[in-house]
């Protein structure tokens, strides 16, 4: 008999095909995300899953799911699954990393631009028929090329945004719990900054960092006004790693010029005074997909699905085993 698992959301019909070589597959592709109880009740007899971000894994779940022996994440990032716990109750746990960074790393250029140039102020503008004709001062921006680009993070994603900002001719900087090593500061061409330096001297602020107890509001209302007013702070990363009460009387009172952001607290129940403001530039957490790049992440999740039921070694385990 082949192995049970879930897959909890929607993905592409290639990957279902995949699985269902290997297991007894149950998938929603109704795609609408399972309440907590629902899936922990659909859990309880599978001995994996291949799951998203919206999806919790956690102590209480996994008591209740005694056959489980893999969840894989469709997303880099996992701070949806308690990996502790997965350690515990003997879990292995997988993310999907490098498929993304290029596109991930793309998307924030797309910010970056879009937020710097008023860009989407710009279109609601025309979009509203309000448009009367060229105006010398008409929605003045930031000047991106030759500005300095701070880095928050210079990861996997982060070192992408960094290589693109050769183009731009822009400086440089970056700050993170560890400096990068010489060949990574030279092929980003990033000097290592303290986070006060970074967030004085930076003309655009990009956060690259994973989310975690650590860094639940690294950016907060200290920060933000450490910032120049010129200044825009963009994040593809995850939501909560800003505050995003402080990010809006920032961007409310003038502390920051603007920001783009793709992720938020609480997604997607994110805070509705972000839609008061015309100086930001929102996306609903969409940084990493391209057509090719969710295809391969949900790939890379199945294969890490397959190999840790079928060889026991994931490619991408998380948590030690
Ligand atoms: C998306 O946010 C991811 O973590 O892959």
């Amino acid at each position: 008999m082949k192995p049970k698992i879930l897959v909890t959301r929607e993905v592409f019909d290639e990957v279902l095909d995949y699985l269902t070589r290997y297991f007894d597959v149950t998938s929603n592709q109704s795609d609408i995300p399972f309440d907590p109880s629902t899936l922990t009740e659909q859990l309880a007899d599978k001995e994996g899953a291949l799951i998203t971000l919206s999806d919790r894994i956690h102590a209480d779940l996994l008591a209740r799911c005694p056959n489980l022996k893999a969840v894989c994440n469709i997303a880099v990032g996992f701070n949806n699954i308690d990996l502790e716990a997965c350690t515990q109750a003997r879990v292995m746990a997988t993310n999907t990393p490098g498929v993304l960074d290029d596109t991930t790393g793309d998307f924030t250029w797309a910010l970056i631009l879009a937020t710097a140039r008023r860009l989407s102020e710009a279109e609601a503008y025309l979009r509203a028929g309000q448009w009367d004709g060229w105006k010398l001062k008409q929605f003045l921006g930031l000047d991106v090329h030759h500005a300095t680009l701070g880095i928050l993070g210079l990861g996997r994603i982060g070192q992408v945004v960094a290589r693109r900002a050769i183009g731009f001719q822009m400086e440089v900087i970056y700050h993170d719990v560890r400096q990068a090593t010489q060949e990574v500061e030279e092929t980003c061409r990033a000097r290592y900054v303290s986070k006060d330096e970074l967030l004085q001297r930076a003309d655009v602020v990009t956060i690259h960092v994973p989310y975690s107890a650590a860094t639940h509001h690294l950016i907060g209302e200290n920060e933000l006004k450490r910032m120049k007013p010129t200044a825009v702070l963009i994040n593809a990363s995850r939501g909560g790693i800003v505050d995003d009460s402080a990010l809006i009387e920032a961007l409310r009172s003038g502390i920051i010029a603007g920001a783009g952001l793709d992720v938020f607290e609480n997604e997607p129940l994110f805070n509705p005074g972000f839609l008061e403001l015309k100086n930001v530039v929102l996306a609903p957490h969409i940084a990493s997909s391209s057509r090719n790049t969710r295809y391969r992440m949900a790939m890379l999740a199945a294969e890490n699905l397959v190999a840790a039921l079928t060889t026991g070694k994931p490619p991408n385990l998380l948590n030690p085993f």
